[in-house]
């Protein structure tokens, strides 16, 4: 059966015509939710990954979820998205073994088309350096909004410039506290987002928890007391490059882009997946130096992303302080906890399960959405070197997550209109957190 899928596959190969209208690159794509009850299901599908991956079949044939044990364990969704011209071979071999679908997106062009649109007013605001938060807006907007989020706060943020990514775009550290009086150091919560280039939603909804604890410290007192008590280090985009390719145009692999663009001379694509290529147990599992175009490629060497390395100095200065360490990705709704690396965990999981299941519960509690609370590796399966556990294991934070943000059957297509919810549900997360850090730390470092 496997092989039945590949020689599919490759007989189907279509080049697909280019236009640089959304309409056309993605006329007649649909997103499908499936489901496996079997473990032979699962192989099943996990074998026709390889395959597409190993053919560069992505463009047409792409499983966005992680194949993990729990997909099967926990009935979990998974996100398939597949080309007009590969869907019938595809659902009838889906139907052959029994895997239920269906669809959840049926007009992607037009969802496409929706995520990038920008009313007058989201352009006013882009063209004045202010994010909106009913559009996706692009790098420049952001470092132009967070400039002025120091200006106008001076008394509690700090703007940080803490070096440039491989194109030479500036890259930011946010510290936003208010300063004690008595001249104390306070313990710290750390907050980065958009490692993975086609994730809009993580920036965003960091962005807007920013620009809450930022603007509504004078009139919050929960606000207030999040900023008074606690420091917060924000580095609110880790991969501006890949970001800003993802909005250069509209082709499948442009806008479906995960990794960095460094120009490697040992392979033809561009970059690594960030997120394998910290220093912590380099290679050893759920990463790959070939196929060098591979989405969790994890570079030539540890720290071969400069990105990477501006992150981890940056985090290194303050480790001290840092009590809380969350990487925001999307979107499998998901609390993930170190160890990423194998299905190993650390002495003291026990903490760091029960604050994830209260940041999953304030979620919850706020629209309803569920989340799994759960090991890196047994959720997503075994991916070495990422941020959470060089977080744990290297800038020794006790309570070191991944938090994957809303999918609701949207995957990476989340419309921009979910990006208030989902800032405010995420706050509640962090909310949790700071009330912990609180209880256990208090707010003053000895
Ligand atoms: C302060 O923010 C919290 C968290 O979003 C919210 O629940 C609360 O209603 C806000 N309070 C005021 C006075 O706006
Ligand atoms: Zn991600």
């Amino acid at each position: 059966m496997e092989i039945r899928a590949v020689v599919l596959l490759v007989a189907m190969t279509v080049t697909l015509c280019s236009s640089a209208a959304v309409k056309n690159h993605w006329l007649g794509y649909k997103l499908y939710r499936l489901q496996v009850s079997t473990q032979e299901q699962l192989e099943f599908l996990r074998a026709l990954d390889q395959e597409i991956e190993y053919k560069d079949l992505q463009d047409k044939v792409d499983i966005w979820t992680h194949l993990s044990q729990a997909v099967l364990d926990l009935k979990m969704p998974i996100n398939v998205i597949i080309s007009p011209e590969k869907q019938p071979e595809v659902l009838a071999l889906l139907e052959e073994q029994g895997i239920a679908y269906k669809v959840s997106i049926d007009d992607v062009a037009a969802a496409v088309e929706a995520e990038s649109f920008m009313s007058p007013a989201d352009q006013k605001a882009a063209d004045a350096g202010k994010m909106s938060w009913t559009a996706y807006h692009r790098y420049a907007t952001m470092e132009a909004f967070v400039q002025s989020l120091a200006q106008d706060y001076s008394d509690i943020v700090e703007l940080k410039m803490i070096g440039k990514s491989y194109e030479g775009r500036s890259m930011y550290r946010l510290k936003v506290g208010k300063p004690r009086a008595d001249g104390k150091k306070k313990p710290a919560i750390w907050m980065d987002s958009h490692i993975h280039a086609r994730e809009w939603i993580a920036s965003a909804t960091l962005l807007y928890m920013t620009n809450k604890l930022v603007t509504e410290y004078s009139r919050n007192s929960t606000v207030r007391r999040m900023v008074d008590d606690l420091d917060w280090y924000i580095l609110p985009v880790v991969n501006p490059d890949g970001l800003e390719h993802t909005h250069s145009d509209s082709s499948y692999s442009t806008r479906m882009w995960r990794r960095t663009r460094r120009i490697s001379p040992f392979a033809e694509c561009l970059g690594a997946d960030p997120n394998r290529n910290y220093d912590f147990k380099w290679m050893l599992s759920g990463a790959v130096q070939s196929p060098p175009c591979s989405d969790i490629n994890a570079g030539a060497f540890p720290f071969s992303e400069v990105e990477n390395l501006h992150l981890t100095d940056t985090a290194l200065e303050v480790k001290d302080q840092l009590k809380v360490f969350l990487t925001i990705h999307s979107a499998a709704q998901m609390i993930l906890t170190p160890w990423g690396y194998a299905l190993e965990y650390p002495s003291d999981i026990a903490d760091l399960e029960a604050l994830g299941r209260r940041m999953a519960n304030a979620i919850t509690a706020q629209y309803g959405v569920r989340y799994q609370v759960g090991s890196s590796t047994y959720l997503l399966g075994a991916a070495a070197g990422a941020t959470d556990d060089w977080g744990k294991a290297k800038a020794g934070v006790k309570y070191s997550y991944t938090v994957e943000l809303r999918d609701l059957g949207y995957g990476f297509i989340l419309p921009p209109s979910h990006i208030v919810p989902s800032g405010i549900e995420t706050f509640e997360a962090i909310i949790e957190a700071h009330r912990t850090v609180v209880a256990e730390f208090g707010t003053t470092l000895n």
